[in-house]
């Protein structure tokens, strides 16, 4: 178990900067993800710490040692790809051995670990198959278990489960969560999928243009979201500038509604779809009108032109609303989201 820690760190291509500043600490045995969308520079980031890439400025740091200038495969890291990346002729024993066997382990030593590192990621028995005689997920469990054996300082990511189906995705992550918790590596997992974050780390860092754009908890950042760009990529459906803002309260289409504020305008507001209650006295909530309706099962999704709000309004309900219905409407207490506007608002 290792402690990492990256301060100032940034990669340019040319003009171009792939990533920039980036600092965050990774405490020891814990599970960092790196969230943000295609191009955001996650893989960039990884890359760096793994030591394919040389970084332009800014240091990284294992344990307080600086290893910026240790070649990769002397950083004691596990490393998994999102294409597993296998030796195709070499059986799941000879891969996994792999690391061992470069380490000058005994071979009776590498046989007992590579057993019990495949047992750890549930593959017992089937130490002479071939990487092709496998599903994904197999393979993609051979890769971790490859990665795991060799007791690495810590365990690199880079959208391990974006190959495989949903379902087995799905499976994978606890499986992912199982392992990481038995073995306690501090683990660094770089996903564009929230859930996948939000349900795997200890801590997220959302990126967004090579920028850390917010570090946090999985549940500080969503249910509190500190910007735009971190509420939108995280699902909030409704992201607007309100009329106007006053003490402990958000004024939006020309009704007060308590929330929590330093006073600073230039503020957005965000609603989650499912934070909007129907109903109530109509002096206190926002008319509406339901435009549209998305069937998704128990719940339902509504658009409503609510009057005095530019765009409208994303309502997730149980309740049904047919369409061309008037409804009133206004956020949970306490769910209104401000929002620092570091992202457009798209036109209605
Ligand atoms: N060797 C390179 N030369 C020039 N530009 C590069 C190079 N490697 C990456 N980039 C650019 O840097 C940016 C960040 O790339 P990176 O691979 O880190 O993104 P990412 O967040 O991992 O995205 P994805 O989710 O699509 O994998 C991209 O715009 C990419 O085109
Ligand atoms: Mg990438």
């Amino acid at each position: 178990m290792a402690e990492v820690k990256l301060t100032g760190l940034s990669k340019h291509y040319g003009d171009f900067a792939a990533a920039s500043n980036v600092s965050f600490d990774v405490e020891s045995g814990s599970f960092l993800s790196l969230l943000g969308p295609s191009g955001c520079g996650k893989t960039t980031t990884l890359r760096m710490i793994i030591g394919f890439e040389q970084p332009t400025a800014g240091d990284i740091f294992i344990d307080g040692e600086r290893i910026n200038d240790i070649k990769p495969w002397l950083r004691d890291l596990g490393v998994v790809f999102q294409n597993y990346a296998l030796f195709p002729y070499m059986t799941v024993a000879e891969n996994v051995a792999f690391g061992l066997k470069q380490r000058g382990v005994e071979p009776a030593e590498i046989k007992r670990r590579a057993s019990k590192f495949l047992e750890l990621v549930g593959l017992p028995g089937k130490e002479d198959r071939f990487p092709r005689q496998l599903s994904g997920g197999q393979q993609q469990r051979v890769a971790l278990a490859r990665a795991l054996v060799i007791e690495p300082r810590v365990l690199l990511l880079d959208e391990p489960l974006s190959n495989l189906d949903a379902k087995l995705r799905a499976e994978m992550r606890f499986e992912l969560k199982r392992i990481q918790n038995e073995t306690g590596v501090t683990s660094v997992f770089v996903t564009h999928d929230q859930e996948e974050a939000l349900t795997l780390s200890d801590r997220i860092v959302v990126m967004n243009h090579g920028e850390v754009v917010t570090v946090g908890k999985p549940k500080e950042i969503w249910e509190r979201p500190t910007s735009a760009f971190v509420a939108d990529f995280l699902g909030v459906e409704n992201i607007f500038a309100p009329d106007g803002f006053e003490p402990g309260a958000v004024v939006i289409g020309g009704k007060r509604f308590a929330a929590e504020h330093d006073g600073q305008g230039n503020r957005l507001v965000g609603l989650r779809s499912t934070d909007i209650e129907i109903g109530g006295d109509a002096d206190a909530g926002l008319a509406g009108r339901v435009q549209q309706t998305s069937y998704r099962g128990s719940i339902n999704t509504y658009v409503v032109d609510v009057p005095g709000i530019a765009r409208p309004l994303y309502i997730s309900t149980a309740t049904d609303l047919p369409i061309g219905s008037n409804i009133v409407l206004k956020p949970r207490d306490g769910a209104v989201l401000i929002l620092d506007p570091d992202m457009e608002i798209a036109a209605a």
